[in-house]
């Protein structure tokens, strides 16, 4: 099969003063089109590091990155991106954020059509209504919807999340993982999303990795076996359950700790 994002055996060291600190070690990411991967492992191990070699804001010292079959060699504006804190303009209105990647990627698109693109989607995510206000006049879990619909306004072919919904309450964060499972049914795109929630992850995953501590390698792949449709509850069948545990007992080993609950 061939796969859209193909990530194969990168390694990946910054340049620090104390000399070299290898971050990545061996990382294996294969992600067909359309697919949603969720990304997880331990704090400082090497996620964020991997969503910029994804974007091509960052080569790595060795193995390749490829999109789409070509290896990515420069940052690429086919990329959307959410972040833990949106960042969004406070001078202009909601819908005038989200149709900021317009005007960078399309400037060729008449305002009209950029604007119903934008209202389109700050529906489809409950903003309706809100698209004349500022962002400091919007919750944080109403900005990270917006933010979520400025990151796919362009129809990028690659979506990359890292910890969008962090900061939020665990309500909210539920809303969010079902408004994004209607965004992906609607508006087809390729997912990397990383989290530090494993129930987010087999929510959303269409698989789930695993990377080991620093450096980080592929340490567990998890294939996430559920309907496309699914809804929370199903995150309380067995089936999740089971898969929960699996991936909870994956941290403990990449994080050096497994002989400990035993
Ligand atoms: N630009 C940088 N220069 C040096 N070290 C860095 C840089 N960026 C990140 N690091 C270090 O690399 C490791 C991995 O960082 P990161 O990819 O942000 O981890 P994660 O997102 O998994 O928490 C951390 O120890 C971090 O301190
Ligand atoms: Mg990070």
């Amino acid at each position: 099969m061939t796969h859209f994002i193909d990530i194969k055996g990168v390694h990946h060291a910054y340049k620090t003063k104390h000399g070299p600190l290898p971050v990545l070690d061996g990382l294996d990411v294969a992600v067909p089109k359309g697919e949603f991967c969720a990304v997880v492992g331990p704090s400082g191990c090497g996620k964020s590091t991997l969503t910029k070699l994804i974007s091509g804001l960052m080569r790595p010292d060795r193995g390749a990155v490829i999109l789409d079959g070509q290896e990515v060699t420069s940052p690429r504006k086919t990329v959307g991106m959410a972040f833990q804190n949106p960042v969004m303009l406070e001078w202009r209105t909601i819908l005038q954020n989200v149709m900021l990647p317009l005007e960078i990627v399309a400037p060729g698109m008449k305002t009209a059509e950029a604007e119903a693109r934008a209202r389109h989607l700050l529906e489809m995510v409950g903003l309706k209504g809100f698209e004349h206000k500022k962002p400091s006049e919007l919750s944080g879990g109403m900005r990270q919807r917006a933010s979520l619909c400025r990151a796919i306004v362009h129809k990028p072919d690659v979506l990359i999340m890292d910890e969008p919904f962090g900061a939020l309450d665990n309500f909210t964060r539920e809303d969010l993982w079902q408004t994004m499972r209607d965004l992906r049914a609607a508006e087809p795109f390729t997912c990397v999303l990383i989290t530090h929630d494993l129930r987010e992850s087999v929510f959303l995953g269409d698989q789930v990795i695993v990377l080991s501590g620093r450096p980080a390698r592929t340490q567990f792949v998890l294939n996430v076996d559920l309907p496309a449709d699914r809804t929370i509850d199903i995150l309380y069948e067995p089936k999740a359950v089971d898969m929960l545990h699996l991936l909870r007992d994956q941290i403990r080993i990449a994080q050096g700790r497994d002989g400990e609950m035993h």
